[in-house]
Order: C-alpha cells, then structure tokens, then sequence
C-alpha cells in the first residue's frame, strides 16, 4: 500500500466555474484519487479556492459584498458544486485560511533569511479616484501602435502589441473610468529565481517520465531568453496575505500584500493543515504528508493542471520550496491538460459562453457529465465540446451499452427466473472467452488508470461493457429458455455478476450510477477484481436484488438543441 498525495490546481473565488476548467484539473484528479482509494492505497486529496488578488477584489466590488464575505460566500457555492459533481477531496480549503497565511509569510522569511529576497523600487500607476495603484490591466488606453480605444495596460489585444501602462494615450481606470491618475514609486520584494536556477534546472531533468505537455512548458519557460526571471511577490491592494517576514513586521513593507501567485500554491500544504487542524488533530499529521523528515518521502506526490498553471507549478513554487532551504515534499508527477473548447469556440466567463457547473447539474445529473468530460478529456490537444457529441456519448455509451445491460438482464431474469439469482446449468466456452476478454481489457483498464490515460481508461471501460452486451446479445438467453431454462440461468448468473463487476470498476468515472447499480445488486464494492473468476461469482445462487430505475435518460434532440441555444449567449 502505497501514500499519495494529490493536489488539483485551486479555482479562483471570483465566480462558477465553466467545465472547460473542470476536466482541467478537478475531474481528473478526482477520476485519479477516487481509483487509487479503490485500490487500496492511502490518499489525500486536497483542492481549495484561490481567493487573493484584484479579480476577487473587483467580483466583490461589483456584487457589492466586503471581499472577505463575497469570498466566504462563493466558498460555499464552489464547495455545494464540487459536492454536486461528487468531487471527493478530503479538504476543500481556502487560500485566505489562517493556515495559508502563517505558512506563506513562513516561507517569505525563509527566503529572505538565505538572501534570495531583494527591494525593488518601481513605478506605479496610482489611481485617486479608486484610491489605490492599478495592476497594469487594469488601466485603460488607446493603443500607440493601432489606434484601438481599448487597449490595457499590458497588451493591445487589437494588434497584440506589448504595452507598457504609461504608453498608453488618454489612459484611465478601467475600474472607475478615472483620468486621475498619476505614477508613484512604490517598494516591492523580489524573489531572486535566477540564482534558483541551476537547482531547478536539475530538479526538471530528474523527472525524467512527466508528460511531454509538462515538461515542454518547463524548459520552455526555464531555457529562453526571457525565461526564469526574478519575480515580484508582492503586490499594493489590500486582500491578501500581509507581508510579513515569518511574524515579525517587514520594514517598508507595511500596507502590502503577498502575489497571489506566491500564496496560492503555498496553500496546497496549507490546506493539508486545515484538513488536520479542522479534526483538532495533531501537526504530525499533516506533516507526514508534506515534511521528508517526518515521513513525506514515502508519499507520491501528484499534481493535476491545466496547461496555463504548468509553469507556477514546475518553476515558481519550486523555487519557493527549494529556496527555504527546508524539507518539503516536491511534486512526483504534474499531469497537465489542454483547454476545452466550446462548440466552435472558447468557454468565456465573461461571455457566459457555455456551460457553467451550477446549470449542467441543473439539467442533467454528474455522472452524464462525468462522462463526457472524462472520456473526451483534452489531454494530447484541446478538445471540443458540442451538444451533438454530448447527446452521442451519454445515449449510446451509457444508456444504450451500460444502462440497457442492466436493465435487460435484471428484467429478463425477474421474469423467468423471480428476483434471485438462479441456479442451474454451467457455463461452457462462450463464459470463458468473455471471461478472457475482460481479464485482457480490465488489465489494460488498470494500466491506464495509473498512468492517469484519462481517455484510454475511458475507452477500455466503454470496450468492457461492450464486451458484456455482446456476450449477452450472443448466448440470448430469451432464446435459450425456451430449449434448456438451466443453460439460460447459466447465462442470467454470470450476467447479474457482470452488472456487480461494471459497477465496481465504473465506480470512478460514474459514481452515482455505480451505487444505483450496487443498491439494485444488494452488495456492496468489497474490493477490486484483482482475481476475476471469484469476482464474478460473489452474487450467488439464490442472492437477490431489484430491478433498478432506468440508470441513465437519453438526451432527446428536442433537449439538445434548447440547450445548445441556451448556452450559446451571454449568461445574466
Ligand atoms: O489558474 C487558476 O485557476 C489558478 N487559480 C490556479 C492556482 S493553482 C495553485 F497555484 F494553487
Ligand atoms: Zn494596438
């Protein structure tokens, strides 16, 4: 039995999240961790929300809320959706935690203690209106270059020139529409990277079976000219974490906040520490998640992403780690994802363009989705979600394949046989065929579900049912009955044990339908089909069990297309 450790990238607080950003980091982790429980292992799987930085600052502003109960408030709103999409974590945490902030003004004062901290002073655009400096997006201009009215601070998104904020003509907020604004020096910390990178840069090499995605964006970022910089940590607003250096007050300091790409990632272990503290437990606990040397380095520590975190994740945080000269538990392994795409463009938060997840669980349950999204997960490149892809998968894969198994069997042997599993006949040659079909793809199955092959898994999972339909379609036992009732019995028994097995396996793809499917079954998952011939004969003569509800709907046309108009607009 093996420890691991499983972190998904933290969703920003500042609104609901689309499910482009699910199956880039939660589902998958979740598919990942819910399959290693099932095996046996011990896992920790720990997510949390994203809570510092001017996004949350503007949401609350605009929804009118102090920022530290917007905040409180769509924690309980993300928590109820990762619930709804039967997210598993064992702590669903908050970056603005006690926790994260002791633990982040921690490691600043270690860095600075082993001199890869320095002052910078720069200029800054302060705005009087708004009564604070702007982050470069946040200033508003026309563009030197092309004439566009609005372009940002940073970038000209109409001709994608890179701007500095005071090129800009006529530059105003893009908060409050203010022209008052005026450049003032400020002081912030650096985290000296560059003198990391020889460690980083071997730490990278080691890893020698991450993913292509991973690691090309690591070397990417590390190797080109303007690669590994020195990184401001911290930031002029007033929601964050104080910059403090450990518990003692940093001179100049005084009225700033830490980056919220320097806290964020920190809370990955602080939230191992809301996890314990939570309970009252003692910091033994955690720590022998997160400390080699207090036992950490047995864990196996994974990572879930998408593509755009990759570099915070094998660079920056690293660095912090590395850099506090203490010994904290390093990522093992960082799967990384591609975007989702909406039916012919981007999901947009902004836009409301498609599909956020407090309406996909209005419409139709987890599992539907679970499904999609897993099964077309954007791992070798982006992918595409479309209503009539969606509308395939779940009536063929899942109500057509697996639903319509278990309903047949379970109705044809209620009424020939009642609702126990019955006795008679023996199987023959068909079984053991099927019985080698399924020992080859459950293998495959398990091979891919480690090496987190998202889609494979999927598409082994799909070939097993499909191995069972076809069985089923052959040996007929409706046909069969008629001449020799034991032989069809025969066929019942092993096809009620399929619907047991189908339910063990799916259980991390489809959780829900898989209880549904154990309910019917009255059993229970008591372990993984390691042997499968014993698997297959745990529902025994005379066991009984329901005929379940229909397990999966179809999605009509009709459904399809008011939701595919639904979506497609701008989200009030
Ligand atoms: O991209 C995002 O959604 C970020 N909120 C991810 C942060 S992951 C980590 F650093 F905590
Ligand atoms: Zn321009």
């Amino acid at each position: 039995m093996a420890r691991i450790l499983i972190t998904s990238a933290i969703p920003y607080i500042n609104g609901i999240k689309h499910l482009g950003n699910l199956v880039g980091s939660q589902l998958p982790a979740d598919l990942y961790a819910r399959y290693m429980r099932q095996r046996g292992h011990e896992v920790l799987f720990l997510c949390a929300t994203d809570e510092h930085g001017t996004p949350a600052e503007l949401a609350a502003a605009k929804a009118g809320k102090p920022v530290a109960e917007y905040c409180a408030e769509m924690w309980a709103t993300q928590k109820a959706l990762s619930d709804g999409f039967r997210l598993s974590f064992d702590k669903f945490g908050r970056s603005s935690s006690v926790q994260n902030r002791a633990l982040t003004q921690h490691f600043a004062g270690k860095l600075d203690d082993n001199g890869l901290i320095e002052e910078v002073t720069e200029s800054q655009v302060y705005s009087h209106a708004d009564g604070r400096f702007l982050p470069d997006r946040y200033i508003e201009g026309t563009c030197p270059n092309c004439g566009y009215e609005h372009a940002r601070g940073d970038q000209c998104e109409n001709c994608t020139k890179q701007l500095d904020p005071t090129d800009l003509i006529n530059p105003r907020s893009a908060i409050s529409g203010s022209t008052d604004l005026e450049v003032r020096e400020t002081k912030h910390l650096y985290l000296k990277q560059r003198s990391l990178r020889g460690q980083l840069s071997d730490w990278i090499d080691s890893k020698t079976d991450w993913p292509v995605l991973t690691t090309s964006i690591a070397k990417k970022w590390l190797n080109d000219g303007d690669g590994l910089q020195d990184r401001g940590i911290t930031r002029d607003l007033d929601w964050g974490v104080p910059v403090m250096k450990g518990t003692a007050p940093w001179p100049g300091m005084e009225g700033k906040v830490f980056y919220v790409w320097f806290d964020a990632p920190i809370e990955y272990i602080a939230c191992a520490k809301e996890w314990t503290d939570a309970d009252g437990r003692p910091d033994a606990e955690w720590e022998r998640w997160w400390r080699t040397d207090k036992g950490a380095d047995d864990v196996r520590y994974v990572q879930f992403m998408g593509k755009d975190n990759v570099p915070f994740h094998t660079l920056s945080f690293p660095a912090t780690l590395i850099g506090s000269g203490e010994p904290w538990k390093m990522v093992d392994y960082i799967k990384s994802f591609n975007y989702l795409n909406y039916d012919g463009g981007q999901f947009s938060t902004s836009q409301g363009r498609g599909v956020f997840m407090d309406q996909a669980l209005e419409i139709l349950p987890a599992d539907y989705w679970r499904w999609w999204l897993l099964s077309h997960a954007p791992e070798n490149s982006d992918s595409e979600f479309t209503w009539e892809n969606f509308q395939a998968s779940v009536n063929k894969d899942l109500a057509d394949v697996l639903g319509n198994f278990v309903s047949r069997v379970t109705k044809f042997c209620r009424s020939k046989f009642g609702t126990d599993v019955p006795d008679g006949g023996a199987w023959g040659d068909d079984e053991a065929a099927l019985i080698a079909r399924l020992e080859t793809g459950l293998r495959a199955y398990e091979t891919h579900m480690e090496a987190m092959e998202v889609r494979k898994a999927a598409g082994e999972l799909r070939a097993l049912w499909v191995a069972g339909n076809e069985y089923l379609q052959s040996a007929a036992p409706w046909a069969v009955f008629k001449e020799d009732p034991a032989r069809a019995a025969a066929i019942v028994r092993l096809a009620l044990n399929l619907i047991r097995l189908y339910a063990v396996i799916s259980r991390p793809f489809i959780p829900d339908a898989s209880a549904a499917m154990l309910a019917a079954m009255k059993t229970e998952d008591d372990g993984w089909p390691d042997d499968l011939a014993a698997a297959l004969g745990v529902l025994e003569v005379g066991h009984s069990f329901d005929v379940p509800d229909v397990l999966f709907a179809k999605i009509s046309d009709e459904e399809r297309d008011t939701w595919a108009e639904r979506f497609s607009g701008v989200r009030d």
